[in-house]
């Protein structure tokens, strides 16, 4: 049976660590999709966006998606952007893969990413009301695309197992 598990949700509402996590309890391989773009890159997601800009990015998030829909088991995490794509979700969906949705109050999710230098898109914000503005605008997104949304405002562990 296929199973491939993609979380998704904002930036910073612990797609990695509930990844990681899931993949101890699960025994199943975890792949964070970024760091796979990164690899296949040759540079960070900073830098790539900085020197190659936003869409080509994107267009190796959608490679690193197929990529992830053809494996028969996987835990992954995607960036925050990924699946406010439909053409995303309709990969993974036809697949059969599930998507879950880390469900985070803002306010919680601005806590996290308070100081954080290492997301170009963060930084392109003009802070807190255009965080908001993508939060809310994302957010329904999220929610149409998951299979499952899971209450995230909690230890990692404790979502990993709910998901398991
Ligand atoms: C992005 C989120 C980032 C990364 C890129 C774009 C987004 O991933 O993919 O900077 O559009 O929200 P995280 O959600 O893991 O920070």
């Amino acid at each position: 049976m296929k199973q491939v598990v993609v979380l998704c949700g904002f930036m910073g509402c612990g797609k990695t660590t509930v990844g990681r996590a899931l993949s101890r309890l699960t025994g199943y391989a975890y792949r964070d999709l970024d760091e796979w773009i990164e690899q296949k890159a040759g540079k960070t997601v900073a830098d790539m966006f900085e020197q190659d800009g936003e869409a080509h990015f994107r267009a190796l998030e959608r490679e690193a998606v197929r990529a992830c829909a053809e494996e028969p088991a996987l835990i992954a995490a995607a960036g925050g952007g990924a699946l406010t794509f439909g053409e995303n979700v309709q990969v993974l969906r036809k697949a059969g893969s599930r998507i879950v949705l880390l469900d985070v109050p803002l306010g919680e999710i601005a806590r996290r990413l308070q100081g954080d230098k290492t997301r170009p898109l963060l930084n392109r914000l003009d802070k807190e009301t255009a965080m908001k503005e993508l939060y809310e605008a994302r957010l329904p997104l999220y929610r149409e695309a998951a299979d499952f949304t899971v209450d995230a405002n909690r230890p990692a562990e404790q979502v990993a197992r709910e998901i398991a």
